[in-house]
């Protein structure tokens, strides 16, 4: 971007510069003199007390600046200029010798604000390099076993499985139930696709059911109106780390002879009620994909209450094969397993999880109270009894009230160099699973769906840079809310 999509007349309109805010998307303006000298800074908030004080949109620039924004010489060194980007403004003009804005720099040009980034910074390396060293690098070492026992004491279960990733821990619970054909598995709308793909993979069909619209999870009555004779299990996603209703959905599994196979991809660490999401269902699956809270690259770990079962997926994740006779099969399995190396590393993560966790609830605090009571913004509810993980810090914008569409928002951020996720799309939605929908409705999925977003959510993000994000979106919704005014007077 270059400074022209900054630069506003002393003399232009209070409207001509909200357009220019709201076509930079950063809802900030440079103002210029009639010698292009840089002269002053003009925002969402400057335009709202001049209103206030009975200006107009047609008065000028001048009447509603603030005075000389303090650019920097375009030559200034590296350190002058992080010097002041630590300081005031997020946007800072680079001016020549007479003070004509001929550039600028901005927290975007130094560094984009990832949604999720791995944290190794502790164990990994010296754990992998034992691997090394001793040549266990495939899924028969001494840290495959560690992992899956320091994981299980983590989240309070017996019997965990470490496999090659979340979709699989999924398959392989359902299959040691020997969840198939004919079976349907009750899966919520709005989640990552992999929920509905690992019953499809299991050959049982998945019945598509609408989210809460506050808890974004499986509503438990909507659950209860899907239950067929033919359903056999309820897979609960605990999205983006907010725990599902997991006393109804048990109860209700109870009463009708059914399993309960908990996606808890999303949710190391949540907790429902004092008991961690994944080990109060039948079976509990996990993702350590690079973006989740605990990472091994790639890979999963599948817990199960009942140690029999679990014996039966070590089996399928083992080749089917006997494990009191070896190359005898009595079954069709699969290679799911872990290798020593993600599990060494997984074993670094998990000592670090105290650490992670904290930091992960103090984004979201960070988050709620800098951007509670932006009109027109949803944060995620806070429900008692549960702890959300906030794997992801979701929110969900009013569409309609900010006049943008969501991928406009999308990249407006991106433009400040901020990374955001949208929601996932509603399951009903997709080609390959609309045929799973019957003529269930789904209006809290869609519209969530639509307005979502996640913010960026690593452990690695600073306070400040939670200040620039939440600055940023609070000038997106002021300055939007000054186009829909201005559109209207
Ligand atoms: C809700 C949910 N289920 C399942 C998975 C699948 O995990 P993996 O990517 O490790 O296969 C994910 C992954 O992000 C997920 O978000």
């Amino acid at each position: 971007m270059s400074i022209n999509r900054f630069l506003v007349r002393e003399s232009d309109s209070l409207d001509a510069a909200l357009k220019t805010m709201d076509a930079n998307g950063l809802g900030l303006a440079f103002a210029v003199d009639g010698g292009g000298r840089l002269s002053g800074v003009i925002g969402a908030s400057d335009i709202d007390a001049t209103l206030a004080r009975g200006g107009s949109f047609g008065g000028q620039v001048s009447s509603a600046m603030r005075p000389d924004p303090g650019g920097l010489p375009v030559d200034a060194d590296p350190a002058q200029i992080a010097k002041r980007m630590n300081g005031k403004g997020y946007i800072v003009p680079l001016v020549d010798r007479e003070r004509r804005p001929v550039d600028f720099v901005s927290p975007a040009r130094m560094r984009r604000i990832p949604v999720a980034e791995p944290v190794l910074t502790g164990n990994e390396l010296k754990y992998l390099s034992e691997c090394v060293t001793t040549s266990w690098i495939s899924s028969q070492g001494p840290f495959v076993r560690r992992f899956e026992n320091e994981f299980a004491r983590l989240i309070d279960a017996r019997n965990a499985l470490a496999v090659s990733n979340g979709t699989v821990a999924l398959h392989l619970a359902l299959l040691a139930f020997g969840i198939g054909p004919g079976d349907e598995v009750i899966v919520p709308d709005l989640t990552f696709a992999a929920t509905a793909n690992a019953v499809i993979h299991a050959g049982a069909t998945p019945v598509i059911v609408d989210v809460g619209a506050e808890s974004w999870n499986l509503d438990p009555e909507m659950v209860a109106a899907a239950i067929t004779p033919r359903t056999r299990a309820i897979m609960p996603v605990h999205l983006y780390g907010q725990p599902a209703e997991m006393d109804a959905l048990m109860e209700l599994a109870e009463r009708h002879g059914l399993i309960v196979i908990e996606d808890a991809a999303e949710a190391v660490g949540a907790r429902y009620k004092g008991r961690p999401c994944g080990s109060i269902g039948h079976a509990g699956a996990f993702s350590f994909f690079s973006n989740k809270l605990i990472t091994t690259g790639e890979g999963g770990m599948v817990v199960f209450q009942d140690a029999q079962i679990a014996e039966r997926a070590r089996i399928l994740r083992d080749h089917g094969m006997n494990p009191g006779r070896r190359y005898w099969h009595d079954e069709v399995g699969y290679n799911y397993r872990l290798t020593n190396m993600q599990a060494a590393i997984g074993c670094a993560q998990v000592e670090q999880m105290g650490r992670f966790f904290t930091r992960k609830m103090e984004i979201a605090a960070a988050y709620r109270a800098r951007l509670t009571g932006i009109d027109g913004l949803r944060l995620p509810t806070e429900i008692p009894g549960r702890v959300n993980s906030y794997w992801m810090f979701s929110v969900i914008c009013d569409l309609a009230r900010l006049g943008l569409a969501r991928d406009d928002i999308v990249s407006r951020l991106a433009n400040a160099g901020i990374e955001t996720r949208p929601l996932f799309y509603p399951l009903h939605t997709m080609p390959p699973y609309r045929g799973y929908a019957g003529n269930r409705e789904f209006p809290n999925a869609s519209h969530l769906s639509d307005g979502g977003l996640s913010l960026p959510s690593s452990i690695t993000l600073t306070d400040a840079e939670i200040d620039y994000i939440c600055g940023v979106i609070a000038r997106l919704y002021g300055t939007r809310r000054l186009v829909q005014r201005a559109a209207s007077a």
